[in-house]
């Protein structure tokens, strides 16, 4: 290995590991190598540059918590997790997008019908829709699970220290025997991605805005189906064709829309809403 120059070291790298030939490993590695040395080549990397990206990416862990995973948001911000989501959402079935950093997997079940805002100050309104398959046939007993931000952009799970329930404008719904899902909360509004370290910083050397476009977040479960992690957006809101982490699809823009009577829709409701918003959630089959 004497004989190394900055174009023989790319296979040097990868011939120094022993992976399982043809393995999926090998594979990550060896493209990984690859890519990231013709980066360095193509952009004759300086040391202080490459310094820059250590410190940043040190700083980034440092700042970071179970909590705060400052390179989920780096991740976000850069569009690969918008980008994985895209790879691996499924043909037919909801496009995929941001879980983000608040969900929590207990979040208590409700009833249909239940209003998740607790009174919160707002536009109230019914979000309704059914689950399906890919052939239209409907889902009964499908989980809606769902969190979102309240009327001024806040987590309360961000604001506990503040007396608010971490529990609060979350829930999971099952689906009735017509595969439908209703229930009432807030409509969100939009708010910022965390911008007080590192992914700030960059935000700010490139500027960049740190919104999101105001979402409700969803995963959706029935068995024998893949479950989908996305979000809901409303059609002709702020951020929606600049959202800070490239969660907005087409597909899953929504139109809030003047209520009708929800009894001449057949549910019955915790708390009367001012608007509706309806969407459905199609899941594919496992495997
Ligand atoms: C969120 O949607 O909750 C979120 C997504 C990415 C970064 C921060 C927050
Ligand atoms: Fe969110």
């Amino acid at each position: 290995m004497r004989d190394i120059n900055q174009f023989t070291i790319t296979d040097a790298v990868k011939d120094s590991f022993k992976t399982e030939p043809g393995s999926r490993f090998e594979l990550l590695l060896q493209k990984l190598i690859d890519h990231l040395h013709d980066y360095t080549r193509e952009v004759n990397l300086t040391h202080e540059e490459w310094m820059g990206v250590l410190t940043f990416l040190y700083n980034s862990g440092k700042i970071s918590t179970p909590e705060r995973h400052e390179f989920i948001l780096l991740s976000d911000v850069l569009g690969f997790s918008a980008l994985v989501d895209m790879i691996n959402s499924r043909g037919g079935a909801t496009e995929g997008s941001n879980l983000g950093p608040f969900y929590l997997g207990d979040a208590p079940v409700k009833p249909l019908g239940a209003d998740l805002s607790d009174g919160r100050d707002g536009v109230s309104v019914l979000v309704y829709g059914k689950v399906t398959d890919s052939l239209h046939n409907v889902l009964p007993g499908a989980i809606v699970d769902t969190w979102q931000a309240d009327a001024s952009g806040t987590y309360p799970i961000q604001e506990q220290d503040q007396g608010q329930d971490k529990f609060d404008l979350r829930g999971k719904f099952t689906t009735d025997d017509d595969g439908r899902y209703y229930y009432t909360t807030v409509l969100p509004k939009p708010y910022t991605v965390p911008y007080d370290g590192p992914v700030g910083e960059l935000l700010r050397a490139g500027n960049r805005h740190a919104w999101r476009a105001a979402h409700l977040h969803y995963i959706v479960r029935a068995p024998g189906m893949n479950s989908i992690t996305t979000e809901i957006f409303f059609e002709n809101t702020e951020y929606i064709d600049n959202d800070a982490v490239f969660g907005v699809r087409k597909s899953l823009i929504a139109k809030v829309q003047p209520v009708k009577k929800p009894g001449e829709m057949g549910f019955k409701l915790e708390r009367a809403p001012d608007a509706m918003c309806e969407f459905d959630f199609v899941l594919a089959p496992e495997g």
